[in-house]
């Protein structure tokens, strides 16, 4: 019973299989082997056009990356105040592209764009002393388990389009999103005027490997630099290339976030349909956000059931009470239906 995250499952045994057949061999370092070269040219297949791949290691260091390629002295990027770039990254954006983050609110964990307008508006170009609008940054889906539609992302560029911005996707659990809204990754990103994307493919299934993607690669003429001086070019790289070629074959990557999706579903319609315990707000992608009686939540630690309690969002629409906790509860690749009816069956008992 893990779902504390999807970052706590293992690695797809598909991967590991590749992987082990990638170690006997000899091949060109730092990103300049023919596995390299093909699996960058395969995701110009998948997103229909060429791009400007660059594999690294972490969510944290793809974000960082993409942000510090549109860098400007006195910048300001927008983001939505629960985002992972904003709460949960040590500050490595800012650290690496030397700008700040502005928070910018929106319900269900997505950019308000009215919002986001009022606040690139405080930040003109010739300001000086308060520094300068430099980018936009979504998370895709985002870090309550919702998802931006289609219409949602294009509002959000069309503002971003309007005042020069680029547009970042932060997609940790792009697949998730993705098989979700039953479209395409040239839809959900370049179509609908995303300019970067933050690729994930750890959380979904790899040991470890992210992709750092330009739609236009005439603008990603620094990045090299920029990984490079990250610590983010690696010798073997080839081993991230393999992870890759396994994760993306077949459509193996789309299958594993339909079945982390789908064990989603399940602990939602039996957290719904339960009297003890409620569904915090609705999520659409493979984490769930539920609140628990203290004691169910104790009784299903008791039973080694890992999940992490989280803090209360100023406009839920039913708040917590005494004796309530509300919790994540995160499904993966690797969940089984049988983690799901074990979890439900304690915390329905009661
Ligand atoms: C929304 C989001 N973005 C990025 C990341 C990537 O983080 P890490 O640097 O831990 O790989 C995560 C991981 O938890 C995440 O949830």
């Amino acid at each position: 019973m893990f779902f504390a995250s999807d970052n706590w499952a293992g690695a797809h045994s598909a991967i590991n299989e590749r992987l082990m057949n990638e170690t006997t061999r000899f091949a060109a370092a730092y990103g300049n082997s023919d596995l390299d070269r093909t699996i960058e040219a395969r995701f110009n297949d998948i997103f229909e056009k060429e791009v400007a791949v660059f594999f690294v290691a972490t969510g944290t260091a793809a974000n960082s990356l993409a942000l510090a390629n549109f860098a400007k002295p006195g910048g300001v990027i927008f983001a939505h105040a629960d985002a992972h770039v904003i709460e949960d990254e040590c500050g490595a954006p800012d650290f690496f592209s030397g700008m700040r983050i502005a928070p910018v609110e929106g319900t269900a964990g997505k950019i308000d764009p009215a919002r986001l307008k009022a606040r690139i508006s405080r930040f003109p170009q010739d300001a000086v002393h308060h520094g300068r609008a430099n980018s936009i940054s979504i998370t895709q889906a985002t870090e309550v388990g919702t998802i931006y539609s289609l219409d949602e992302i294009r509002a959000i560029s069309a503002i971003a389009k309007e005042n020069g911005l680029p547009l970042h996707m932060d997609g940790a659990r792009f697949a998730n999103a993705l098989v979700k809204l039953g479209t395409t990754p040239a839809e959900m990103t370049w179509k609908s005027g995303v300019d970067a994307l933050s690729f994930g493919g750890t959380k979904n299934g790899c040991w470890c490997a992210e992709a750092v993607i330009f739609f236009d690669p005439e603008k990603a003429k620094e990045m090299p630099f920029l990984r490079k001086r990250a610590a983010q070019l690696f010798s073997k790289s080839r081993f991230i290339s393999a992870q890759f070629d396994a994760y993306l074959k077949d459509d193996l990557w789309l299958d594993l976030a339909r079945h982390a999706n789908s064990m989603a579903d399940l602990l939602r319609e039996g957290l719904a349909s339960s009297n003890s315990v409620r569904l915090a707000w609705q999520t659409e992608s493979n984490e769930v956000f539920a609140v628990l009686p203290i004691e169910r939540m104790h009784a299903a630690h008791a039973k080694g059931a890992k999940f992490y309690d989280w803090s209360e969002p100023a406009n839920m629409a039913q708040p917590v009470q005494e004796g309530e906790m509300l919790v994540r509860l995160v499904t993966s690749f690797a969940t089984e239906r049988k983690d799901v009816e074990d979890f439900l069956e304690i915390v329905q008992a009661g």
